[in-house]
């Protein structure tokens, strides 16, 4: 029999460089709360939100992805013709197809790289990391990368009480490349689409269009908040425990900004040592779904509560539903 020459990659992976594209228009929650017979205090009461970030109509996920990309290759000192994958992890491109990461891609200027899709929704970002180290330890690519961009406020019914004041658009990216040492833990991630229904489009397309109507998300809060504040540490600390550390090893905690009330109630969860840096973004930033950890970790690296050769724990969770958690060490 004839026997195959296997791939080979490189011994480790781990983030070379990372950054963040925050759209220019600042939405404060005075802004949204008579739509929603709501209030300034109800919202950051219940979330922790002052306010989010929404897109012009220049600022679309191509642009914002292609900035945060720029801003991550520049941070890696790679350029883009080293790159080999882009993995972009999104749920509001509104083109089925082509990928918006082959036209990401391009814009580069990268030399016809793999380049695809992921649908994760909040988890699309881990869910990239996850794949970008497996794929240049396994030697499918040398240099992936990764990009989570969303233009949420689009698919959001700005008049639905349960969603309006929670979700953002940005976009954020990282580079993932060959290591002598382990810079990204093992991953741990998975799905229960049993409990879809409790952040869904609200119908399909053909329904949607059929109506005149558009499939907008929508979300049972109360379930989604238990989950995510008790399962997902459960998640978060398997993936230390993954990596061989404690919480004792930690320097810094970066959770899917969803609520702050979520990422407090997590930590707590946890037990997080004092010493531990949280991401706290969510405050002027809102929900951006699949580029929330990247902009954290740039807003953290900005304000001095992220360095190099920190040890960080990110986890990533949302429809689907869906999740995945793996510690990583800065760049
Ligand atoms: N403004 C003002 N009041 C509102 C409101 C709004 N937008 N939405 C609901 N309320 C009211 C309800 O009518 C209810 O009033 P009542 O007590 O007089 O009956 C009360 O607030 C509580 O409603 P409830 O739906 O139980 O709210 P909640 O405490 O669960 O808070 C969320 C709602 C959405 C803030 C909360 O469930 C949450 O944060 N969930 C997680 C969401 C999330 O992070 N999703 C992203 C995952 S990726």
């Amino acid at each position: 029999m004839t026997a195959l020459r296997p791939s080979t990659g490189a011994a480790h992976s781990r983030i070379l460089g990372y950054g963040g594209y925050r759209p220019s228009r600042v939405v404060p929650n005075s802004e949204l709360v008579e739509a929603i017979d709501s209030s300034d205090e109800w919202i950051r009461t219940r979330t922790g939100i002052t306010e989010r970030r929404w897109a012009t109509p220049e600022e679309t996920v191509q642009l914002m992805a292609t900035s945060a990309a720029r801003d991550a290759l520049a941070d890696a000192g790679i350029d883009p013709r080293q790159i080999d994958c882009v993995i972009v992890a999104t749920v509001s491109h509104m083109l089925q197809t082509p990928s918006l990461a082959a036209a990401v891609a391009h814009e580069l200027g990268a030399e016809q790289p793999a380049a695809f899709d992921i649908s994760a929704a909040c988890a699309g970002f881990c869910h990239g990391i996850a794949l970008a180290s497996d794929l240049v330890r396994g030697g499918s690519a040398r240099h992936v990368l990764v990009i989570g961009v969303e233009r949420l406020s689009e698919l959001t019914d700005q008049t639905d009480r349960g969603t309006a004041f929670i979700f953002a658009d940005g976009a954020g990216a990282a580079v993932v490349g060959p290591s002598d040492e382990p810079g990204i833990g093992p991953v741990v991630w998975g799905s229960d689409g049993e409990r879809s229904d409790l952040i869904t489009q609200r119908e399909g397309w053909p329904e949607a269009l059929a109506t005149g109507s558009f499939p907008h998300l929508t979300m049972q809060g109360n379930p989604v908040f238990r989950w995510a504040s008790f399962a997902m540490a459960k998640s978060a600390l398997e993936a230390l425990d993954r990596a061989g550390l404690s919480v004792d090893d930690l320097d810094c905690f970066v959770p899917h900004q969803a609520n702050l009330r979520i990422i407090d109630a997590m930590a707590k969860a946890m037990k997080l040592p004092d010493h531990v840096r949280i991401a706290r973004d969510i405050t002027d930033m809102g929900n951006t779904s699949a580029a929330s950890i990247p902009l954290a970790l740039e807003r953290m690296r900005r304000e001095g509560d992220a360095r190099s050769g920190d040890t960080a724990l990110l986890i990533a969770f949302g429809a689907g539903l869906t999740w995945a958690a793996q510690v990583v060490v800065l760049p």
